[in-house]
């Protein structure tokens, strides 16, 4: 095992910001994570856990130990109905890679999530969703070990306090524990989900006759390809914004002004508004400051062109929420986490 000073960050955060990190080691089990932690070097830090780094912005220089995971591995149980399997992943798998292997098993749930950067570890902490399906449709529980006691836990489903792009990793146990494994409640009869327009959409033009999970992941590969800029080629970190919810009477005022405005109703009172719209609406879409900008197919994703620093991208971010507030009244939040 080995730990690496004064690193570079720029391979593992999908913005390609070029940040120094004090230590920087991997680690590819459990035994080597409780290793690590056992480091004097490492344990006079701040820990950082990074899997596929691609929703944080760096603004400087990372004063901490960051610590890659790398812990392998997929195992399916069978579950005694006949009609599910229980999938555990190690938290280190590529998320795009163990959608991959539900569909080769022919196990449903997670087609519609397919192409989200990160790793599996990630996923649980900001409830990972798109075109209809969020992670915690199909969780069932996660292992993870308490950075203070070295002892690995298990949280269900409740226990992690899911929401839209939050959970209890975010909030009270933020810090606190390093996921280890993933395991999801998948179907082997399938019901597919094709609610988001966009699927639909797709899958009409291109004439698929008949709805699989691979035909719905392509589909959905699809969308994503034609909105979203590949981190391979354009550092990014998807939606940098929450979609933010917002008081019906609002959106009622609003929609008397914009009226067409997009809303979705959450609860009888409130509604979400795609942050894009709003975004898009301030002017902001496809701009381009330097090295960075605004994402020209979608104004939600801020973008790197190469070597912007970390503090430009933040910059943008609050003269972005700035004129969303002036000119709505509404508060948007990053999604990214800004370190
Ligand atoms: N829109 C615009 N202009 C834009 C972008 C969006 O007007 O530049 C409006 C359009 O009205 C469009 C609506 O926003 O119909 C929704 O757009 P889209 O389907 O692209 O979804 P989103 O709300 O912008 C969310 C997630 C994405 C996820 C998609 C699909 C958040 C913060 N983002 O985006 O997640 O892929 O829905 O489900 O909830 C991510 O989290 O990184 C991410 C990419």
């Amino acid at each position: 095992m080995t730990i690496h000073k004064e690193a570079s960050l720029r391979a593992y955060n999908t913005f390609g910001i070029d940040a120094t990190a004090s230590l920087l080691a991997e680690f590819a089990s459990v035994e080597e994570l409780r290793e690590l932690l056992q480091n004097t070097e490492v344990q006079a830090l701040p820990k950082l856990i990074l899997g596929g780094g691609s929703n944080v912005l760096f603004t400087q220089d990372v004063e901490a130990a960051v610590l890659l995971n790398r812990i392998k591995g997929v195992i399916q149980t069978e579950e005694p109905d006949g009609k599910h399997v229980l999938v555990t992943s190690g938290s280190g798998e590529t998320w795009h890679d163990l959608v991959l292997y539900t569909l080769e098993h022919d196990l449903g749930g997670i087609e519609n999530l397919s192409l989200i950067p990160g790793t599996v570890g990630a996923a649980p902490l900001q409830n990972i969703g798109a075109y209809g399906v969020e992670l915690k449709d199909t969780f069932v529980s996660l292992e993870a070990l308490e950075i203070a006691t070295g002892e690995v836990v298990s949280f269900n489903k409740e226990q992690c306090g899911f929401g839209y792009r939050e959970s209890v990793f975010k909030k009270e146990a933020k810090g606190k524990y390093i996921v280890t494994s993933v395991t999801l409640r998948l179907t082997k009869e399938h019901t597919f989900n094709t609610s988001y327009g966009a699927i639909q959409d797709t899958l009409n033009q291109q004439e698929v006759k008949e709805l699989s999970l691979k035909a719905i992941s392509e589909a959905v590969c699809h969308i994503r390809r034609s909105k979203l800029p590949d981190p391979a080629k354009i550092g990014n970190a998807g939606s940098f914004f929450k979609n933010p919810e917002i008081p019906l009477a609002l959106f009622e005022i609003l929609k008397s002004q914009y009226p067409g405005i997009p809303g979705y109703p959450v609860t009888p009172e409130s509604v979400k508004v795609p942050a894009g719209w709003l975004i898009e609406q301030c002017g902001w879409k496809g701009k381009v400051l330097g090295q960075h900008g605004v994402h020209k197919d979608q104004a939600l994703v801020l973008v790197n062109y190469g070597g912007a620093a970390g503090n430009d991208v933040k910059t943008l971010a609050y003269e972005i929420i700035k004129s969303v507030d002036e000119k709505f009244g509404i508060a948007l939040t990053p999604e990214v986490n800004i370190i």
